[in-house]
C-alpha cells in the first residue's frame, strides 16, 4: 500500500471509531451511519476519546458561529466523512458557507453516499439553486465537497474559489487530525498561506501532543507498520503546537491537552457518557488524553474577539 492510501485509510479508522461511539450512545449524529459501515467494536476508552474530541471541536467552532451570528465561513481541510455541516444545517446553525476538502479518493466516496440518501441530498439542496456533481466533487448554495491535495496551494485556492470562499470574509478552517500527516514544511506553507492570504482567520485543529515518548514511539510504529508516516515535529509539546502558527504569521494561538478539554466540557454529559460503559482502562483514558490537544489561532485585525476565544 503506497503511503497515501495509508493515510487516506486513517479517514477509515476515524469514521468508524466515531460510528461506534454513536451507536452506543456518546453523542448523537444521525448522519454517520448513512456515510460510514458498522465496523469493530471499540474499547469504552475510545469511544470516550473521540467524544472529546468531536465535542471539543464543537465547542471552538460554535464560538465562532455564534461571535459571527454564522455570517462566516468553514473550510474542513481533510474533513474525510465528518458530518459537521449535517448537524449544524440540523441545529439552524450552519455558516454562510462550508467547503470541505480531501483528496479525491475520500471525496468521490462521499460523493456517492450523498447521492445515495435523501438525508443528506435534502439538506444540501437550496431552494433556488441547484447541484453540481461530478464523480469526486459537489457543489451547492453553501455546502461544497472538493478533491485537492493540501499541499499543493494553487490546486488548493483554485478549489476554495470555485466553492466561493471569499477571503475577506471571516473564516474558519478546521483541521482533525490531518496536519500531522502533512510533511512539516508543507503544513507551515498551508498555514502561512492562510494568514497571508484572509483577511480574518480562525484555525482549529486536533492532533497529538506530547509525543516524545515510548507512548508517541508505539504510536508512530503501529502507523509506519500500517504505510503511514506521522510528522510530529510540532507535536513535542503544547508550546510546539502554538509556535508552529506564531512562526508563520498568526496573531495569537493556544493550545489545550485533551485532559483539560475533556475537564472543561458540561459536567453532565460527562456524567452521562462515563455511565455508558464500564471503564476498565482508566490509565488508557488518562495516557490518550495526554497525548492529543486541540489547537487554535486567530488573525483578528478588527477586533471582533476572536482572541477572546477559548474553552
Ligand atoms: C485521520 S483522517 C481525519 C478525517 C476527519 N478530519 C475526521 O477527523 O474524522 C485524516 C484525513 O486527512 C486527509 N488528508 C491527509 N493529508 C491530506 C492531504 N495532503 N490532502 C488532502 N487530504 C489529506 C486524509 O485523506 C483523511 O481523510
Amino acid at each position: 500500500m503506497a503511503s497515501e492510501d495509508g493515510v487516506r485509510a486513517t479517514n477509515d479508522d476515524a469514521a468508524q471509531c466515531k460510528r461506534h461511539a454513536v451507536d452506543k450512545g456518546y453523542w448523537k449524529d444521525p448522519y454517520l451511519p448513512l456515510i460510514c459501515p458498522k465496523g469493530q467494536p471499540k474499547l469504552p476508552e475510545i469511544s470516550i476519546g473521540y467524544y472529546a474530541r468531536v465535542k471539543g471541536m464543537r465547542t471552538l467552532l460554535d464560538k465562532v458561529l455564534n461571535l459571527t451570528s454564522c455570517t462566516c465561513q468553514v473550510v474542513n481541510l481533510g474533513a474525510g466523512f465528518d458530518t459537521t455541516y449535517w448537524n449544524l444545517k440540523d441545529q439552524k446553525f450552519a455558516p454562510r458557507n462550508f467547503v470541505e476538502v480531501d483528496y479525491s479518493g475520500i471525496t468521490s466516496k462521499k460523493v456517492s453516499f450523498i447521492k445515495r440518501w435523501k438525508p443528506l441530498l435534502e439538506k444540501i439542496r437550496s431552494e433556488d439553486g441547484e447541484i453540481q456533481v461530478s464523480s469526486t466533487e459537489l457543489h451547492s448554495q453553501d455546502y461544497h465537497l472538493v478533491a485537492a491535495d493540501l499541499t499543493q496551494l494553487s490546486e488548493l485556492e483554485k478549489r476554495l474559489k470555485e466553492s466561493g470562499i471569499d477571503k475577506n470574509i471571516p473564516t474558519v478552517f478546521i483541521a482533525e487530525c490531518v496536519l500531522v500527516y502533512i510533511e512539516p514544511k508543507k503544513s507551515e506553507e498551508l498555514l502561512k498561506w492562510i494568514v497571508d492570504n484572509f483577511s480574518t482567520a480562525f484555525f482549529i485543529n486536533y492532533e497529538q501532543v506530547n509525543m516524545i515518548d515510548r507512548f508517541g514511539d508505539i504510536m508512530l510504529e503501529n502507523l509506519r507498520a500500517r504505510h503511514c508516516t506521522l510528522h510530529v515535529e510540532a507535536c513535542k509539546n503544547l508550546e510546539s503546537q502554538i509556535k508552529r502558527y506564531i512562526s508563520q504569521g498568526w496573531e495569537g494561538a493556544d493550545a489545550m491537552e485533551m485532559t483539560h478539554v475533556y475537564s472543561c466540557l458540561p459536567k453532565d454529559d460527562i456524567h452521562r457518557v462515563e455511565r455508558i460503559e464500564f471503564l476498565d482502562e482508566k490509565e488508557l483514558l488518562d495516557q490518550l488524553f495526554h497525548h492529543y490537544c486541540i489547537s487554535w489561532a486567530y488573525k483578528d485585525p478588527s477586533k471582533m474577539g476572536l482572541s477572546q476565544i477559548s474553552f
